[in-house]
């Protein structure tokens, strides 16, 4: 995977990238426990149209960070799903019921984070799979919602992806969704902050390519919540969203906006057809 530094544009000039020698090893391949095959790199969706090829995140990964997800108990984000299998099974709320009352084993949420955010008919709304989750506290549970992208929640993301591992995402974009869609491609493509560079400036144009020490990705959600080393626990997409449009020195949404929401439908369509793959390692 080489390519060419886009010399004179903004992110060029704004962040002197450089083509650094290759720390990771880009063909690898990731099997988990020696038995869970994910699909790292694939065909891109016909909708994107500036892309051919789509990858995971782990595949620009030094080796030792790769590798800390090849196996559960080396990844450290799998202590977290000990403790979603724990919360899944607690009564809580006024209705006096545990998720596990009404959804029996966690493993029965096998490809449910795959189809994630998704049209709720019933709520008229996409959610997110955290929107689902506290839909469930609330209405089902009589229970208090959890903080969007806390501790809780990620945890519960965490059991929800892990049990969909090896399985691709498959978010749909047509239909009641479209407009949140396109509206999240909109966000995607436009510049923020004092830097001026879009979501694609970075993670399409460049992925490949070195900003400072970091190996740039395509940006990709499939393998979320991910473990970072850098701040040693699981953190959600909409966060990240959020760390990566400060980089610009820009003005950001809230995590649980409507604006993230549209923006995690569109990255995650851009992931469709690679795996699931949280809770995953990244630096
Ligand atoms: C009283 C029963 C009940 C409880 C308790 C409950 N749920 Fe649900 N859950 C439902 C129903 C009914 C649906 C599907 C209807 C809907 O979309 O809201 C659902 C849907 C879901 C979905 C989406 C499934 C899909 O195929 O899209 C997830 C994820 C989920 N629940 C997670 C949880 C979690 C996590 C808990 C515990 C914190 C929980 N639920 C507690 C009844 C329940
Ligand atoms: C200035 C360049 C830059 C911009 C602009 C930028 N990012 Fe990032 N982003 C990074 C870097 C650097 C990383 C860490 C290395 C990597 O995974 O690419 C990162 C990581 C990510 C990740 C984590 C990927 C993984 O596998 O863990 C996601 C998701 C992401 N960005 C999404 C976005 C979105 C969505 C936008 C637009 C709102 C955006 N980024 C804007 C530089 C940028």
């Amino acid at each position: 995977m080489k390519k060419m530094l886009l010399t004179g544009s903004a992110v060029g000039i704004a962040l002197a990238m450089m083509t650094a020698p290759v720390f990771a090893d880009e063909d690898a391949d990731l099997l988990i426990n020696g038995e869970i095959e994910i699909t790292v790199r694939t065909d891109a969706p016909p909708h994107m149209e500036n892309v051919d090829t789509i990858y995971s995140g782990w595949v620009f990964r030094s080796t030792e960070t790769q590798a800390l997800e090849m196996d559960d108990f080396e990844n450290p984000g799998m202590i977290f799903v000990d403790d979603a299998i724990e919360a899944w099974e607690t009564v809580e709320g006024t209705e006096g019921k545990s998720c596990a009352d009404c959804h029996g084993d966690p493993d029965g949420m096998a490809g449910v984070r795959a189809t994630y955010p998704k049209w709720n008919e019933d709520a008229e709304e996409v959610r997110t799979i955290a929107m689902q989750v506290n839909g469930c506290r609330t209405e089902q549970m009589g229970a208090e919602a959890w903080k969007y992208d806390g501790g809780d929640m990620l945890n519960m993301e965490a059991l929800l992806a892990s049990v969909s591992r090896g399985i691709p995402v498959n978010v749909a974009i047509d239909g009641p969704a479209q407009s949140m869609w396109e509206k999240g491609k909109e966000i995607y493509y436009t510049r923020f902050g004092q830097l001026d560079l879009s979501c694609a400036n970075c993670h399409e144009d460049n992925y490949g390519n070195y900003i400072r020490a970091d190996h740039l990705s395509q940006g990709q959600i499939n393998a979320f919540p991910t473990y970072r080393l850098k701040n040693a626990q699981l953190n959600g997409v909409q966060s990240r969203f959020k760390g990566c449009i400060r980089d610009t020195r820009g003005e950001t949404f809230a995590v649980g906006s409507e604006e993230f929401i549209a923006l995690e439908l569109y990255v995650a369509s851009r992931g469709n057809g690679l795996s699931v793959e949280g809770p995953s390692v990244r630096n």
